[in-house]
């Protein structure tokens, strides 16, 4: 199954433009693609309670695994429109693993910010991430 990056991309940045990052001034879109052919989007949502802001990356595995998904992730974009440079932060990290071990892949993320687009595996991301 592959998944085509600048359409993956393309959805991870129509998403940021729905962020509601008042605080920050932060938008964050992120894209899954699944080995089914499906695709999902989210972005970040933030409180004035600071530190309960949401990661787009978060919202995005909290909808796929509402939505029924158990694995099958072959893809992660984000998209960064407000930075030069993009990756996920260290929790969104392992939420995202825990999705990701549960049929053993190692997902394919793509990063845009305004100075480019970098690619990574989540295993380089989140070397020895822990699992159940
Ligand atoms: N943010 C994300 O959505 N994903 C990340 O991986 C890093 C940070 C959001 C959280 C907050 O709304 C804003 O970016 C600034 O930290």
């Amino acid at each position: 199954m592959s998944v085509d990056k600048q359409s993956l991309l393309s959805a991870a940045r129509a998403a940021a433009e729905q962020a509601y990052a008042p605080y920050s001034q932060f938008r964050v879109g992120a894209a899954l693609a699944f080995a089914d052919g499906s695709m999902l989007t989210a972005a970040n949502v933030e409180n004035a309670s600071y530190g309960l802001s949401l990661c787009a990356e978060t919202i995005a595995v909290a909808k796929a695994m509402t939505d029924g998904k158990r694995g099958g992730l072959v893809a992660i974009a984000l998209s960064g429109p407000d930075v030069d440079l993009i990756s996920p932060c260290g929790r969104c990290r392992q939420v995202l693993l825990e999705l990701a071990a549960l049929d053993g892949s190692d997902p394919v993320v793509w990063g845009e910010g305004s100075a480019g687009i970098r690619e990574w595996r989540l295993s380089q991301l989140l070397p020895d991430g822990f699992t159940a």
